[in-house]
């Protein structure tokens, strides 16, 4: 018999994976009532702009301060089911030398990982970028497991501007995050599949849903193609909003119903969760674009928050480094947390928001 080469794949070997390490389990964790996720996993250059903003010097030591203040806030944990971590974090320890991945799993806080390399230009394709880091990510993710970490992130962008994006990235981003999904899931590990359609630009609503539709379909033909478990995942993608530079700006009820709209087009409803960036939303606007969905009734998923500007803005301007403001800063990463919390049952209000104060 001559070698057709169309034989069905066979997905049991993910099947089993997600069997054996209960990935549906994980991801539905981190999807609990009431609770979503914070993003902590900036590389050291971008935390490095985050403390330039404070005038402060970006070391190893300032930078686990600065993660400190955030792990161990009392009670965050209500609110906080999942942190995601960077590679030199999640080898750091708290002030009292415990690792910080042991904090957060003491408090029921599933620790995370981003994997990936970067957005690196893509060759050809001016104006457009591809992630790197698939070379050795087995092997990667094998040792962050054995560091504590149950779940990987990796982050795509898709830029919209004059005539991009083009397919061709929409693509190689969407090939690359089936194979870091893949990979995870082989590893024990629930892959947060992140394509971000940037808000920059001055495109209106409809073209974010567009070019967010269109990325989302290739995303998951890609996840198919490649045999991931969808109930072993999760999806961060963007909000359908107004570009930045958009004068007509869409109201949070616009928001949440051209998001939720585009969603139901592309998204499975076998994912247990999306759960949203912030991608340089306020944190109030975050908060409220995410309240006003859940506002809506039931969803075939959970929707729920994997932010990190808008849980972390301002914690950093609170702290701006000294010590003698941790117990400040740590009462607004608090409260920043809570308002997303009641974000997740639509029962956010201008109220809660002015608790802070
Ligand atoms: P923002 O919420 O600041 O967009 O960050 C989320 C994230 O993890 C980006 O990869």
């Amino acid at each position: 018999m001559p070698d057709t080469g169309l034989k069905t794949m066979d997905r049991r070997p993910l099947m089993e994976a997600v069997v054996q390490y209960k990935l549906d389990t994980v991801a539905q964790s981190l999807v609990a009532e009431g609770k979503g996720i914070l993003a902590a996993d900036e590389s050291t250059g971008t935390i490095k702009k985050r403390f330039d903003a404070i005038k402060l010097e970006s070391s190893e030591e300032s930078r686990r301060a600065y993660r400190d203040l955030l792990f161990t806030t009392a009670d965050v944990e209500t609110y906080i089911s999942g942190v995601i971590l960077y590679d030199e974090t999640i080898r750091q320890s708290a002030s009292d030398r415990t690792p910080f991945t042991q904090i957060l799993s003491k408090k029921g806080i599933v620790p995370g990982i981003k994997v990936d390399q970067g957005a690196k230009n893509l060759a050809g394709f001016p104006g457009e970028k591809v992630t790197e880091g698939l070379d050795g990510l087995r092997e990667q993710l094998k040792q962050y497991r054995d560091l504590g970490a149950r779940f990987t992130k990796w982050r795509a962008v898709i830029t919209i501007g004059e005539g991009i994006p083009s397919r061709t990235c929409i693509h190689a981003n969407a090939h690359a995050l089936a194979r870091f999904a893949a990979l995870s899931q082989e590893a024990g590990l629930v892959p947060i599949v992140e394509p971000e359609v940037l808000m920059d630009g001055d495109h209106d609503i409809q073209r974010c849903a567009e070019v967010t539709e269109a990325t989302l379909q290739a995303v998951f033909t890609g996840l198919h193609a490649h045999g991931v478990v969808l109930e072993g995942s999760l999806l961060k993608p963007n909000m359908i909003i107004s570009g930045k530079a958009c004068r007509e700006q869409a109201s949070a009820s616009e928001v949440a119903e051209a998001t939720v709209r585009s969603l139901m087009r592309s998204v499975p409803s076998a994912v247990p969760g999306i759960v949203f960036l912030s991608g340089g939303q306020t944190p109030e606007q975050a908060t409220e674009n995410l309240n006003e969905m859940n506002a809506m009734g039931r969803h075939p998923w959970e929707l729920s928050f994997s932010y990190g500007r808008a849980l972390q803005e301002p914690v950093i301007r609170t702290w701006m480094g000294k010590p003698a403001n941790v117990p400040a800063a740590q009462q607004s990463f608090y409260h920043r947390a809570k308002c997303n919390g009641a974000a997740r049952s639509g029962t956010y209000t201008r109220e809660l928001e002015a608790e802070a104060a």
